[in-house]
């Protein structure tokens, strides 16, 4: 029942108004939001800048800061701190504050604070951790070593006394290229497992012994490769994958004539740092970062600029198309390309993500499957939430042609094992669970019919203890004064939260105000008037809570979006809480709103006792 005193309902309209305004207004920014957020931190350094690195010298995984440069500085060679207490040793841009690191020897096995890296007496670079066992050693195979260099090209090097290198971080490269880096046939770089972990991750880039230069998703969490996605199509023929003096990354054959060009028409590398990355999300990028406030060709960023053209494959989410595994994103999830041209995984309606803070976790029902034995009179709980260009499409259990959508929707409502209908050009499939390789592009075409229950308070037990019989308002009554404190601290939190960002980045572009309707209006009591509106939304007359407000009403979709986050933000089971990273995700469309349960069914569960 949606019977709110007009008090109360005048009052929680103003909030809604107020929220609904914050929101709207906030929604384009959402993302840089988020990316204040995860901005590095930068780590000044105070090292010296070595020529050779003599035998005997060593260096200790802590935070002084010290290092091994190049003799410009513009690279070092020591230990960066990762996560809480782990330590790579790595080389890094010494000079941006980012000290974005190119490369690192111990990435499946951080070292501890106190950790030691030396150059012994006999000439060999070895980790060792602080009771003297081996993390990991530079393989000189047996050639004498005279002495150590950080060079200015980013390449750290072992050599003899007559200069021969016999060891070279460039040819044991991890994830990135540096210019004058070349990358021969065996060669491989291995993909981080996210932007913060260095860890190896799903992605491989070969140049193979048959001269093809391949991408490939691996068996993670092992190193076996598992299918292609991208290939340069040049067996018998590649030779020399060269990122060169000048920028540009080329596939050469071996007489030297350029087989593929990867990366052409780069802005110099005298004014421009460059690097070449198999990032996290299986893309190969270029980017670039200018040396200096004022390079000599203006319009650049002081910060890494990936060259779109570059990217390598074009668009992974419809590149990845893998048997075994998931695809560009989870299982249970969707790929698609923002106009950042990077892939986003999403989840489709009725599904959230397992781990928000590692999407490629994949994302799980939200609502209790359906009952096999009771399929046929279990149709009426369950309904489709129809969405264009989508597809999972090797996920099948049956192919059915020259049908209508409406006998493809019918036979998937009455078959348990159906999640997902597609329906194209008079075909259907339908679609088991785990849901692999989801992708959402124009290419797709056709519509996906994702198989939701209607009812998903079974999601919450609880909810079917609650006495009916009861009256429902001497409960509310008693479940606010129980939860008013602690959830109105929570709702206030995000309300100021949003103020504040408003206040700080915006607030001269755009005034908030609030104009109270209605002159009675004192308690501004939300948690109380959220419990009534959970009722509103509940019994589908959001409507009710807005219809003084032309923009809201003309948006309704969007209000009821607002107010589902809402009523997910002061469940009063702080288990159910979204992050806020999440709300920012829901705000945006990047997730989809499921539907909220009662946000006070943990009450609810206590007063059934
Ligand atoms: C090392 O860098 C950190 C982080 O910027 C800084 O706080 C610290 O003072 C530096 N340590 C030394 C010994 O310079
Ligand atoms: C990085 O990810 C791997 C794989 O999930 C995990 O085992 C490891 O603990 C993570 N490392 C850090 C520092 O979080
Ligand atoms: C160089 O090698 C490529 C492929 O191996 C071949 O197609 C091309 O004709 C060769 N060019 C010259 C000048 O020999
Ligand atoms: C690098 O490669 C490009 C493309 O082949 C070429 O135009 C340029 O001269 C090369 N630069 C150097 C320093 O070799």
């Amino acid at each position: 029942m949606c019977g709110l005193s007009y008090v109360l309902m005048s009052v929680f309209k103003v909030s809604m108004k107020v929220i609904f305004h914050v929101m709207a207004f906030l929604l384009p920014y959402s993302s840089c939001l988020l990316f204040l957020v995860i901005l590095p931190q930068p780590f000044p350094a105070t090292a010296e800048s070595y020529k050779h690195i003599t035998l005997g010298l060593s260096l200790t995984a802590s935070n002084n800061n010290d290092s091994w440069r190049s003799p410009s500085g513009e690279f070092a060679f020591g230990f960066q701190q990762v996560g809480d207490d782990g330590f790579l040793l790595a080389i890094w841009f010494n000079k941006l504050p980012e000290k974005t690191i190119v490369w690192s020897a111990n990435r499946n096995n951080l070292a501890q604070r106190g950790d030691e890296v030396k150059l012994m007496e006999d000439g060999q670079l070895v980790l060792n951790d602080r009771k003297g066992k081996q993390i990991w050693r530079a393989d000189t195979a047996g050639s004498r070593v005279a002495y150590a260099a950080m060079l200015d090209t980013g390449n750290f090097v072992l050599a003899r006394h007559d200069s021969v290198n016999v060891w070279e971080s460039f040819l044991q490269p991890t994830d990135t290229l540096l210019p004058t880096q070349t990358f021969r046939q065996g060669s491989k770089l291995v993909a981080g497992y996210s932007t913060m972990n260095h860890s190896t991750g799903r992605y491989q880039f070969t140049l193979q012994f048959d001269g093809n230069l391949v991408l490939y998703t691996l068996a993670f969490p092992l190193d076996s490769v598992n299918s292609p996605y991208w290939s340069s199509e040049t067996v018998g023929n590649g030779f020399l994958l060269s990122f060169n003096q000048s920028g540009n990354i080329y596939l050469a054959a071996k007489n030297g004539s350029i087989l593929v060009m990867l990366s052409s028409d780069p802005p110099p590398t005298r004014d421009f740092y460059h690097v070449a990355i198999l990032e996290y999300d299986g893309v190969f990028r270029h980017y670039v970062y200018p040396k200096s406030m004022n390079p000599r060709v203006p319009g650049w960023p002081m910060r890494w600029s990936p060259l779109t053209s570059s990217f390598i494959p074009p668009n992974i989410c419809t590149s990845i198309q893998e048997k075994n595994g998931c695809g560009a994103c989870g299982f249970n999830s969707y790929c698609n390309l923002g106009i950042d041209q990077r892939p986003k995984c999403s989840c489709p309606p009725g599904y959230t993500f397992l781990d928000s803070d590692d999407v490629m976790k994949g994302c799980k029902q939200d609502f209790v499957s359906q009952n096999c034995e009771e399929a046929p009179q279990e149709t009426e709980l369950f309904y489709f939430e129809q969405k264009e260009n989508t597809d999972w499409p090797l996920s099948d259990s049956e192919h059915f042609r020259i049908v209508t959508e409406e006998w493809c929707r019918k036979a998937c409502l009455s078959d348990c094992f159906c999640v997902v209908a597609i329906f194209r050009d008079g075909d259907c499939w339908k679609k088991k669970i785990p849901l692999s390789n989801g992708r959402f592009d124009p290419s797709v075409g056709g519509k996906a019919l994702i198989k939701i229950r209607k009812d998903n308070s079974t999601l919450n037990p609880a909810d079917d203890d609650v006495p009916k019989n009861k009256s429902r308002s001497t409960i509310i009554i008693i479940k606010s004064l129980l939860v008013v404190s602690s959830v109105s601290l929570n709702f206030l939190f995000i309300l100021k939260t949003l103020l504040d960002v408003l206040r700080f980045g915006y607030g001269k572009t755009k005034k908030l105000y609030i104009e109270p309707t209605d002159p009675e209006v004192k308690d501004e009591d939300q948690m109380v008037l959220a419990y009534w509106a959970y009722d509103c939304y509940k019994d589908g007359e959001v409507g009710l809570l807005v219809e003084a407000d032309e923009d809201a009403v003309l948006d309704m979709k969007r209000v009821v979006k607002f107010v589902m986050i809402a009523i997910w933000c002061i469940q009063e089971d702080p288990s159910l809480r979204p992050t806020m990273k999440k709300v920012t995700q829901m705000m945006e469309g990047t997730v989809e709103v499921s539907a909220p349960p009662d946000p006070s069914s943990f009450i609810s569960s206590i007063e059934s006792f």
